[in-house]
């Protein structure tokens, strides 16, 4: 599997998931597995650069490559500044954002609305390919099957942004009229496998070995794309790439092991966010974590409580402690685990 010239480790990719898969999320799910992790979205709006939250999603220090950084917005021209202004704070793939389903950007809506809009669509990819290229930077894009039911544009969309050298194509198999109801699909997925020459990606509702298997299998993609299923499990990764391998299920993590992944996954959250919004913007995280766990709805409440690290810490280290006494191993998934948080993240952007 290959972007340009940078050579993945393997076809399982970490969705961009803004509010989520901030840089210590990413570096676990990489460590856990993850052959490639694409940043949040960073908007293309200039005046939003210095804000802490751009500048933060803009920091990838410490970071392994290659580094993939998505942008959204509606201008070419701002689009092609923000694909440069990233390139120049370590940026070494851009994506382009046109799979999120509503979000405004200069009054105009961006990400998946812009697949409604073709030729405004294909000035953005013209324009970010134009001003990457001088430095090396493959772009990328990542879509969804069309605008609505009766308009599932992706193949023709995708063939195009082929040809105005995009190399390669993310799509999740939803409109963007379903938001995230209803389920993918995936015929369209194939469609666009069969189009391109260059690797597409599957992405929509895989939550388990077996479904990225299928997925594969019936879309001939490339890759796959596992968004809200990583969430509170990084170790999907792992356990997906050794059911791909070997056709066996891996045994669920020790809770020993989950619980010192967390407490590091804490540690660098706190010292990205600093602490008053580390203990704050971690609770979910250890929502996910302990969501289907004994007594995890009650811990996750109490969590809510909690406004300092090191009680944090103390709090989670306990609880795994408590539930090591009766098991070694967490239990294994169920599908039904996994219906994990969709998007509030629409007012994210900014
Ligand atoms: C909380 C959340 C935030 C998301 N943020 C982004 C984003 O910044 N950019 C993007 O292209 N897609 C975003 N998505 C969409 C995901 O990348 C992915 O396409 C979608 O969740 C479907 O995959 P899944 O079923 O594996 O979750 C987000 C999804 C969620 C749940």
């Amino acid at each position: 599997m290959k972007i340009g010239p940078f050579e993945l480790p393997n076809g399982l990719f970490v969705a961009p998931m803004a509010g989520v898969t901030d840089r210590p999320f990413r570096q676990l799910c990489r460590q856990l597995g993850a052959g490639y992790a694409v940043s949040e979205m960073v908007t293309s709006r200039p005046d939003l650069w210095h804000t802490p939250k751009t500048a933060r999603r803009a920091n990838h220090d410490g970071e392994p490559g290659p580094i993939a950084v998505q942008i959204a917005g509606t201008e070419p021209a701002m689009m092609a500044d923000a694909a440069r202004y990233n390139i120049d704070r370590g940026a070494q793939i851009i994506d382009i954002n046109m799979g999120c389903p509503a979000k405004k950007v200069c009054n105009k809506w961006a990400g998946s609305a812009l697949m409604q809009d073709e030729p405004l669509a294909l000035s953005i990819v013209a324009a970010v390919v134009a001003a990457c290229a001088p430095h090396g930077v493959p772009v990328t894009l990542k879509m969804r099957t069309g605008w609505c039911q009766a308009h599932r544009n992706a193949v023709a969309l995708a063939l195009a942004a082929e040809q105005a050298g995009v190399q390669m194509v993310t799509v999740h198999g939803r409109t963007r009229e379903q938001g995230y109801n209803g389920f993918a699909e995936y015929d369209t997925v194939a469609a666009v496998k069969a189009a391109l020459r260059v690797p597409v990606v599957a992405n929509g509702d895989i939550n388990s070995p077996e479904k990225a298997r299928a997925v594969l299998a019936d879309t001939g993609a490339d890759a796959v794309m596992i968004g809200r299923a990583a969430q509170g499990r990084p170790w999907i990764f792992r356990e997906i790439s050794h059911y791909l391998a070997t056709g066996e299920h891996l045994a669920p993590p020790l809770v020993a092991e989950v619980r010192q992944l967390l407490l590091s996954h804490l540690q660098d959250h706190y010292q990205l966010y600093g602490e008053f919004l580390g203990v704050r913007t971690a609770r979910k995280h250890i929502g996910w974590y302990v969501s289907a766990l004994p007594g995890g709805e009650d811990f996750r409440q109490q969590m809510n409580l909690i406004e300092d690290c090191a009680t944090q810490l103390k709090a989670v280290a306990g609880y795994f402690d408590r539930i090591n006494q009766s098991m070694d191993r967490l239990p294994v998934a169920q599908p039904g685990d996994l219906a994990r948080e969709t998007p509030r993240y629409l007012e994210t952007l900014a």
